[in-house]
């Protein structure tokens, strides 16, 4: 019924947007049972080149070889018919249908116009026990934590027939046992003989899962390597041109004042059951306090109650000494908090806004953005331009639609934003999911600079690493509480693991 994908080949292909040429003569391959790896900084064209694979852009020239004969590939639905599935970087299920409906979506059905959503949610089950992705077929995807949303994202491809399958940045949302797993998984499926093009930013998935590997740089191909023949060291070299050695923090830990205070927060899920049970925490001005924890045992819900958007059902919380508990996300922005989001494109930008209107979103009501009811366009370009500038977000101009700037770019304009109001308080989650390393490097800094002029921080992080490097001190969740909070220098990743993992061993 669908075509087995023996060799795939993208030659010379070239796409320019206004402004920016994201595609600049690039040829790849990729063979069955091979996995082939796109590595590149943000903005570098990797998902513009898979968005031309898939049918949704289509290059100004080159040409697609699919088993040795050209192809017109004009839509995702052409896309499909030859075998070619893809997972999108940025999810698009619809949240308030379910599961089964979302796979089901635009299919044609096997009973005519009837959905047989029974059926559906059958295919469904096999295929997750076949590849072990773990998916509730009668779940509404609202309800959903990133990473379920992921595996049905795969689930849908596999679903519709996909012979290659094209993963973008698939693994920047899992948590690490996930992710592991994951890996697994692309390799069994690679074993089955299907070829993968999996985009990612975390060198060692890099080396652990691919066969080979193909290194943007400027939308150009800066290089193509056998992954044996490589290092995570020499990509990041070909991948930035530079070395890049990992941010520490250094200095003693802060005693200044209390800038956010949690007592004993309680909070329900989507699902009605409690997500924080109890919470309790203090922040100081100049700390940076990470929080660890396996994802979706409510560190979502965590950052959503500190920022107004979830309401506390028990408890109190204070920020800069002030009662905050269920004011509204504005009154808390206005009162001094910073909020990175977990989506960044949809709860922290609006991706049809431009760029500076993204960039001035949350201050363009007053001074100097606005003068009683008129915005100061000039000072609001000339602000908008030293922030790109600054935050090196790459974007063709500050009139261009935030939802077109590559996904780093994204991240690297919220961090912007946030960062420069100089709140009180940072609540990040997940600050350097998706970005590539030298953003990482960046992002890291600016978080520390931030520890050093005062702010107090809290972020959210599934990498250890990260945690170890960046913490004051390290909470970490288990189940909605907070099993324990230890100053740095007591964490290492055995500890943290077992706290991970609910196991609380005392002190002897
Ligand atoms: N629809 C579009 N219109 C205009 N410019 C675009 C569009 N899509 C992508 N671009 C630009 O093309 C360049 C490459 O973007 P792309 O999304 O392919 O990068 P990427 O390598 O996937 O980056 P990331 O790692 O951040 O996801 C960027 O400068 C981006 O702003
Ligand atoms: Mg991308």
């Amino acid at each position: 019924m669908f075509t087995e994908i023996k060799h795939l080949e993208m030659r010379g292909i070239t796409k320019r947007f206004p402004g920016v040429l994201a595609n600049d003569d690039v040829s790849i391959e990729v063979r069955a049972g091979e996995v082939l790896a796109l590595l590149g900084e943000n903005g570098a064209g990797k998902t513009t080149l898979m968005n031309i694979l898939y049918g949704l852009y289509q290059p100004d020239s080159g040409e697609i070889r699919v088993n040795g004969r050209a192809v017109a590939i004009n839509s995702p639905r052409d896309a499909l018919g030859l075998g070619i599935g893809m997972v999108h970087q940025h999810f698009m299920l619809v949240p308030t249908l379910t599961v089964a409906e979302n796979v089901a979506l635009g299919m044609p059905s096997p009973k005519g116009p009837v959905l047989d959503l029974k059926a559906v949610s059958e295919k469904i089950k096999q295929i997750s026990s076949a590849y072990g992705l773990a998916v509730n077929p009668e779940a509404y995807v609202w309800q959903l934590s990133v990473g379920e949303q992921q595996r049905v994202e795969i689930v849908k491809a596999l679903y519709r027939g996909a012979s290659l399958l094209v993963l973008d940045e698939p693994t920047a949302v899992l948590t690490p046992q996930e992710a592991n797993e994951f890996i697994a998984l692309l390799r069994n499926m690679a074993a089955q003989g299907r070829p993968i093009i999996f985009i990612s930013h975390k060198l060692n998935e890099v080396m652990a899962v691919s066969d080979r590997v193909t290194v943007l740089r400027d939308g150009k191909v800066a290089a193509s390597v056998k992954t044996m023949e490589t290092s995570p060291r020499e990509l990041a070299r070909m991948m930035v041109g530079r070395e890049l050695a990992p941010c520490v923090r250094e200095g003693k830990c802060s005693s200044g004042k209390v800038v956010l205070e949690l007592k004993d927060v309680w909070v329900s899920s989507d699902k009605g059951s409690p997500a924080l049970r109890g919470v309790s925490l203090e922040l100081r001005e100049g700390e940076i306090v990470g929080i660890a924890g396996v994802s979706g045992n409510g560190q979502k819900e965590l950052t959503e109650v500190i920022s107004g958007l979830r309401k506390v059902t028990r408890g109190q919380i204070l920020l800069n000494g002030k009662d905050i508990t269920n004011s509204t996300p504005d009154q808390i922005l206005n009162q001094g908090l910073g909020y990175i989001p977990e989506d960044r494109l949809h709860v922290g930008t609006i991706p049809s806004f431009t760029v500076w209107e993204n960039l001035v979103l949350r201050d363009h009501h007053q001074p100097p953005y606005a003068k009683s009811i008129f915005l100061q366009n000039q000072a609001i370009r000339t602000a908008s331009a030293s922030l790109v500038s600054n935050y090196g977000v790459k974007t063709p101009g500050l009139d261009t639609p935030t939802g077109r700037l590559s996904g780093g770019n994204i991240q690297r304009l919220i961090l912007a934003r946030e960062i420069t109001r100089c709140p009180v308080v940072l609540v990040a989650a997940y600050p350097i999911r998706g970005l590539d390393i030298g953003a990482t490097e960046y992002v890291h800094t600016k978080l520390l600079e931030a520890r050093e002029n005062g702010m107090g921080v809290l972020f959210v992080s599934e990498d250890l690493e990260e945690i170890l490097n960046l913490s004051d001190r390290v909470a970490v969740m288990y189940e909605g509480r907070m099993m324990k909070i230890l100053p740095a220098e007591e964490a290492d990743e055995r500890a943290l693991g077992l706290l991970m993992a609910g196991i609380c061993e005392e002190a002897s």
